[in-house]
Parts: C-alpha cells; sequence; structure tokens
C-alpha cells in the first residue's frame, strides 16, 4: 500500500450500534435512532470517528433485521427515514460518520420481490432468488443451512425449493441475475445520497453458489452436508464483487468493509488492496475460540500461545499491502472478556489490556458496544430464554449429537451470540438506563457494578482507558505511525504475551501486553518513554522489565539503533 493513496477511514475509530440493544427512547423495550442520536455526544467524547449500526431497515425481525423486507425503508420500531437522515446530521456535526449494514446475499420472505416470486414461478421475480427443482420429493441437494437444517425450504403446492443458507425466512438472492444486481446497486445509490459514508457488507462472501446436482456424502448426524467451497468465496465471486465496487461502491469516496474471510494473503489486495473490491474486511481468524473450550481448560498463557502466530501472521503479512478491521467483539459472538480471561480474572486490568492487544495494531480498530465498559456474557438457565432462532439451532444440534439438554445449554452458554446482545449498560437506574418499558432482551443484573454513567465519572475506569487509547492512536505526533507504520512481532518468545513494535523510517513504538495472570519478565535495555500503561508504574532494573499479571504498556523508544 502507498501511504500516496491516504483515505480518510485510514484513520477512523469505529464503534458498532447492535440498535436493538442501544437506547430505548419511546419505552417499547426496543432500542432506536433517537436513542442513538441521545448518545452521539458520549460516542464523540469516547472518541469514534465512524458508527456502523447493524439493520435497521424494515424487517419482520426473525434475525434482528439481517431479514431486510424493505432496504429502502427505516423499520418502524427504530424511527423513520426522517430521524435516520437527522442521525446523519447530527453524527457529522461530531465529526462522526455512519455506515449501514448491507444485506444483500439474502432478503425477508416478507419482501415484495420474494412474495412476487412465489406468485409466478416462472415470473420475473422468481429469478430473483435460487429455486430449483426437488428430486424425488426430496430437496435438490443436501446442503445444509448455516443456521441448522436443510438450506431448501419447499415451495407449497410445487416440486420446487429455494434456498436459504441461514433461516427459512432467509432466501437466497441469485447474483447470477443481472436485473437483481442493478436492482442492488440502486439501494446502495439511494443511502449514500442521504449522505451516509459506506456499509458493513454482510455475509457477502456467500453470493457466488455452485449448485450440487447430487447429494454429497453426508458429514453429520442430520444427514446432511457443509459444502464450503460451493457457497462461500465461491470461485467467481469476484465478477460479482467487482461489478459491486464499479458499479455502486465506487462513484463516492465511501468505506465498505466485507464481512469476509479472505484465506489466501496471495488474494489480500484483489479484495481489500487500494483497488480491491472493498476497503477493509472484518474476518474471523480469531472468534472460533474462547479460552472456555476444553483444549484451552481456561489457561491463559495456553490460549494466547495458541493465537499469537495467528494475530503475527496476520500483521506481518498485511504491512504496506492491506487495512484490516481489528476488533475483538461483535453482535455475533460472546463477550470478548469472556472468550480471551478466565472468568475469576476478568476486570480492569484484563479488560484493559485486551483492549491495548488489538488496538494499536496496524488496520482499523473497531468497539462494539458495551466492550468499552467490560460488559460480559449472561448465562441462561434454561434455552428458552434465548430468542435466537441460530442458536436455538445449535441447541438442538447438540442434543441431536447426543449431549445431555443440561450439557448443551452450557456449551450454548459459552458460544452463543446473543451473549453480546443484552441491553447497552448505562447507568444503575432499573433496566440500566436502556429503557423504561420492559427490554426486549433481559439486561445483565451485573448493571449496578458495570455501568456506563459509573465509568463516565471514575478517571480509572475501563471507559476512561478506552478513551486515552483512543486520544493516543490521534495524537498528531504518532497518528501517521499507528496507521501507516509497519506491524511488527515483538518478544515472540516471552509466552502469554502479545508484543509488537510500530515503525516507521523514523519512528518506533513498542505495544507489550501480558494476556496472563503472572508477572512476565522481558529483557528490554532501549530508552523509551511511556504513552500508555495500564498500571500506575512499570517496573525495570538492569535491562530487565516486569510486566504485571495483564499489564500492557505502549512505549515510545528513543533510539532507533538499539540493535534489537
Ligand atoms: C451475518 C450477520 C449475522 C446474520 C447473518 C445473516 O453473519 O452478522 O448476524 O445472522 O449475517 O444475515
Ligand atoms: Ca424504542
Amino acid at each position: 500500500m502507498d501511504v500516496k493513496n491516504k483515505k480518510w477511514w485510514h484513520e477512523a475509530i469505529g464503534y458498532q450500534i447492535y440498535p436493538k440493544s442501544f437506547q430505548d427512547t419511546n419505552n417499547d423495550g426496543i432500542g432506536d435512532i433517537p436513542g442513538m442520536i441521545e448518545h452521539l455526544d458520549d460516542l464523540k467524547d469516547l472518541g469514534i470517528t465512524v458508527i456502523w449500526i447493524s439493520p435497521i431497515n424494515l424487517s419482520p425481525m426473525v434475525d434482528h433485521g439481517y431479514d431486510i423486507s424493505d432496504y429502502l425503508q427505516i423499520d418502524p420500531s427504530f424511527g423513520t427515514n426522517e430521524e435516520f437522515e437527522l442521525l446523519i446530521q447530527e453524527a457529522e456535526k461530531r465529526g462522526i460518520k455512519v455506515l449501514m449494514d448491507l444485506v444483500i446475499n439474502h432478503t425477508s420472505t416478507q419482501h415484495e420481490w420474494f412474495k412476487r416470486a412465489m406468485e409466478d414461478l416462472d415470473g420475473e421475480y422468481a429469478k430473483y432468488y435460487v429455486i430449483q427443482e426437488g428430486r424425488d420429493d426430496q430437496p435438490p441437494n443436501n446442503w445444509r443451512s448455516m443456521f441448522g437444517g436443510s438450506a431448501w425450504e419447499k415451495i407449497a403446492g410445487t416440486n420446487k425449493y429455494y434456498l436459504h443458507l441461514f433461516t427459512v425466512e432467509q432466501p437466497d438472492l441469485n447474483w447470477e441475475n443481472p436485473a437483481l444486481r442493478q436492482e442492488l446497486y440502486k439501494i446502495v445509490e439511494f443511502w449514500l445520497e442521504k449522505g451516509l459514508a459506506g456499509f458493513r457488507v454482510d455475509a457477502i462472501s456467500h453470493i457466488k453458489k455452485i449448485y450440487d446436482e447430487e447429494n454429497l456424502p453426508s458429514d453429520g448426524p442430520d444427514g446432511l452436508v457443509t459444502v464450503w467451497e460451493n457457497y462461500r468465496d465461491a470461485k467467481g465471486i469476484g465478477e460479482f464483487l467487482g461489478e459491486l465496487r464499479d458499479m455502486a461502491f465506487s462513484k463516492q469516496d465511501i468505506l465498505t468493509i466485507a464481512e469476509m474471510d479472505v484465506v489466501d494473503p496471495e488474494r489480500w489486495e484483489e479484495y481489500f488492496g487500494d483497488n480491491g473490491y472493498f476497503s477493509s474486511i472484518f474476518d474471523f481468524y480469531h472468534t472460533a475460540y474462547t479460552i472456555q473450550d476444553k483444549t484451552f481448560d481456561n489457561d491463559s498463557e495456553k490460549f494466547v500461545e495458541f493465537l499469537k502466530p495467528l494475530v503475527y501472521k496476520k500483521q506481518e503479512l498485511a504491512n504496506d499491502r492491506v487495512f484490516f478491521t481489528n476488533f475483538v467483539e461483535n453482535h455475533d459472538l460472546p463477550r470478548a472478556l469472556n472468550r480471551f480471561i478466565p472468568k475469576e480474572e476478568i476486570g480492569y486490568h484484563s479488560a484493559s489490556v485486551l483492549g491495548m492487544f488489538y488496538f494499536f495494531m496496524r488496520g482499523i480498530p473497531v468497539i462494539y458496544q458495551g466492550q468499552e465498559i467490560g460488559m460480559v456474557d449472561y448465562p441462561k438457565d434454561t434455552i428458552d430464554e434465548y430468542i435466537d432462532l441460530a442458536t436455538h439451532n445449535n441447541y438442538q444440534d447438540y442434543l441431536l449429537k447426543g449431549l445431555t439438554e443440561k450439557e448443551a445449554l452450557t456449551q450454548i452458554n459459552i458460544e452463543n451470540r446473543e451473549n453480546s446482545r443484552t441491553p447497552m449498560q448505562w447507568n444503575d437506574q432499573p433496566n440500566a438506563g436502556f429503557t423504561e418499558g420492559t427490554p426486549w432482551f433481559a439486561v445483565n443484573p451485573n448493571y449496578p457494578e458495570i455501568n456506563y454513567q459509573q465509568q463516565k465519572d471514575d478517571p480509572k475506569s475501563l471507559l476512561n482507558f478506552y478513551k486515552k487509547m483512543i486520544q493516543l492512536r490521534k495524537n498528531p505526533e504518532y497518528k501517521d505511525l499507528f496507521v501507516y507504520g509497519k506491524s511488527i512481532p515483538d518478544f515472540v518468545e516471552a509466552a502469554g504475551v502479545i508484543a509488537y513494535q510500530r515503525k516507521s523510517a523514523d519512528q518506533m513504538i513498542s505495544a507489550l501486553c501480558n494476556l496472563t495472570n503472572q508477572a512476565v519478565v522481558v529483557e528490554y535495555d532501549a530508552e523509551f518513554e511511556i504513552l500508555l500503561n495500564n498500571y500506575t508504574e512499570l517496573k525495570q532494573a538492569a535491562g530487565l522489565m516486569t510486566l504485571q499479571p495483564y499489564q500492557g504498556v505502549i512505549l515510545e523508544e528513543k533510539s532507533l539503533d538499539n540493535g534489537k
């Protein structure tokens, strides 16, 4: 990547809003756009410059908005189109840009296109969806939906089936149809005209399907099979992604972040280099793992040592080439604290060092709502307390695999994505100040201890630490280094520590993050200045530095030729 090609979004500090759970203002228990507007000052105060809002378009909410029934309307539970435009303007006043979630792999079954398709299977709209003839009263093939069960749904009164890689209510769009693609580009244009700064592009790796005419050998007790190569980054997808860029995205100077892994580093430029399909990607190299897994057994050193090569490899390969979007949480994952830190050790130091570990790497840092105050998972006593369909499907899968109900629930409590969807904890008032009505999803009862208001007033809080991290990243003296400097692994041998340098021709900082509950001693004899420290002191003597349990420091090295 050539630094000559600077883009506004290279220096973005992102924040994801899960609208249903952010702030309710009309007491229907559902977060809304006025609630977002209400908190823009808080986001500005934190230092956020870009917000990504999970879908707010018209939706029957089977998948909480990821099932869209009208792309051009804001769902009334969130507000009106006018209120959304007001949000964009109010955000702009505070130096914050707004990204929408662009869900164009599928629609809702309630979308007009789908309804028309079902009314006339030989008509134009039927070509908007992936519809195939069944075989001997069986689905066209035995593909499994990502949310469990067959990926095909029978169309009543016919022998035809439509494809849904996600829930039954989320029929996949047929990207092979140029007329459909044109419709999608119009949607992009519609929102860009309203002043939107770009999109997070949902499930986009799935738009290309390579249809299997036969059943494949099953890989589970359900007789179904997951064949990623046929519908995730499938061969030929580049044609669609390139057209999407050229016909829709490249018309304005926007930020597009694709939700997709690009596994082969040789293809990073093609996907998200200077002239890639997208500006950046959210990839999932780290999200499948949790310290609660039996393999890691709550041993942080084991967990960190496993993760470290993945982190380092990605960082080294990205230098001068591409900008990843760096994150530890989103609405599809349990809370990061529960995934990275043993439960009994979750606290200020572990939470702040977890932030430091990813925040200063090369790429766009994004915070998920609540992460900045250290929100944690809220395990349930019964499966019925969960709402998410995917969670229920996973639970059924566990039962099918032979787990008892208790075992299945334990597993679900650890890994389910609704953990991160509990309402935002604003203060110690009823329902954490999220709503005066009944919240759509239960508030974590720990809100009297963990909430925004209390942390805002406490200079030693996690919230204020996040603020300091952001201030440091934005500090004019270091900004270019953090944005464009190389990211180089450091102290690779120090077990449980993730450390890296950020380096340019004339500047260098070191980030050292001890992600364990043991003190770690490293050799460090360069001259430095402490730019950030989550402890009040840093022990150093005779060329040795001691990192306390969960201590993280950002150091500026004073002499570049220190022999390291
Ligand atoms: C993405 C979203 C997820 C949603 C799915 C289907 O993975 O992040 O929440 O369920 O797409 O749209
Ligand atoms: Ca509301």
